[in-house]
């Protein structure tokens, strides 16, 4: 995506192929920083400190730190060492335990002294194909919001939750894919974008790349949506997903289950944009087995923004003392949800609908 002109990836190596440069997503939306990582702690932070976040992007940055960590201990211990430290930064998001199982399974196969180069290869194979994903990914949603726009005279309202953009892979996005596609194409669409408390990344960083784009959006308090549902405000919602189930289960943002609970209530369409390293074929029920991530409550007690006078400040905003919980992900069953959005097509949100996609996973009966 383009920043001030500029096209930029979220992650890309460094001219010395010795580092990596991220933008540091902590920063935005009021300043566009890169932030170097140089080593396996560096990835490892910046994905638990979520300088970098969004299910395919932290794969990509654990691809990236499992080549950091190659030159500095390629040998087996070293895989194993770093694939323990990396796994250990998110618990929900699928597509960093299936980056490193890629990678790693490649490296324990070769000679330590060709597992630097071949890691940071695969890493940027992972990358470039995450690319492609996305973009495919826009492609085959552009032609839902293009269905809508046909039926409809004004813009097709999309709701979206959290942040599943450019920002969140390695370009373009997963949800928010469509959206470009579409725009781009004339398609006249405007986006609702739920704030997404506790850390706002549809605030912040959905509405800094749809802004960056030139896409009419209206940020809402994430209590809105389903007021606007029932008054005809939303023609659509798609989201992104951390972890898909092979039963079609989706675990996305907190808040999001809410979402699909109202849109179903409304009968508003309610998709799921994911690519295949999304997809967790080892688990059925999500709600059952989906591990969710929880949180420091200070994401809950405080909020961080800037000041009328340009500065930064954290505030306080829960009765000191209250006790606070912080779930970071919740499952929206298969039921409520009316398709899945892949590199590969459209799909009911079934073990059926995804067999058409994926054949090769279906499972001998
Ligand atoms: O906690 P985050 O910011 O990493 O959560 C991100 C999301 O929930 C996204 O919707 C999800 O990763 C899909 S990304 C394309």
């Amino acid at each position: 995506m383009k920043i001030d002109g500029r096209h930029y990836r979220t992650i890309f190596p460094e001219a010395d192929g010795r580092s990596v440069q991220v933008i540091d997503q902590t920063r935005l939306p009021f300043a566009f920083e890169l932030k170097r990582l140089a080593s396996l702690d560096d990835a490892a932070v910046a994905i638990r400190t979520m300088v970098v976040r969004g299910a395919p992007l932290i794969g990509v940055t654990a691809a990236y730190g499992l080549a950091l960590a190659m030159r500095e201990d390629p040998s087996d211990g070293g895989i194993e060492r770093a694939c323990t430290t990396l796994a250990a930064t998110r618990p929900t998001a699928i597509n960093l335990r299936w980056a490193l199982d890629r990678a790693a399974g490649l490296l324990r196969r070769a000679p330590e002294t060709e597992r630097e180069a071949l890691a940071f290869a695969e890493a940027a194979r992972i990358a470039d194909e995450d690319v492609a994903s996305c973009r495919s990914i826009g492609e085959h949603g552009a032609k839902i919001l293009a269905e809508i726009a046909a039926k409809k005279s004004g813009p097709v309202k999309v709701l979206t939750h959290c942040n599943a953009g450019w920002l969140a892979t390695v370009d373009w996005g997963t949800a928010l894919a469509p959206i470009y596609v579409a725009h781009d194409a004339g398609v006249p669409v405007h986006v609702y974008v739920d704030e997404t408390r506790p850390r706002n990344q549809g605030a912040a960083l959905t509405a800094f790349e749809l802004n960056a784009h030139g896409v009419p959006h209206t940020v809402i308090a994430d209590n809105a949506g389903g007021h606007l549902m029932q008054h005809g405000d939303i023609d659509v919602c798609i989201v992104g997903s951390d972890r898909t189930t092979a039963s079609g289960d989706v675990c996305n943002k907190i808040g999001t289950y809410l979402k699909a609970l109202a849109a179903s209530d409304n009968r508003v369409p309610f998709y799921a944009a994911l690519p295949f390293s999304t997809i967790d074929w080892t688990l059925e029920d999500g709600v059952r087995d989906i591990p969710i991530e929880e949180r420091d409550a200070r994401e809950v007690t405080h909020l961080t923004g800037r000041t009328e006078d340009g500065g930064f400040a954290t505030v306080q905003v829960v009765s000191p003392g209250s006790p606070v919980a912080n779930p970071a992900f919740d499952v929206t069953p298969a039921r409520l949800v009316t398709g899945i959005i892949t590199e590969r097509g459209v799909c009911e949100a079934s073990a059926d609908g995804l067999a058409t996609l994926y054949p090769e996973r279906r499972r001998a009966a």
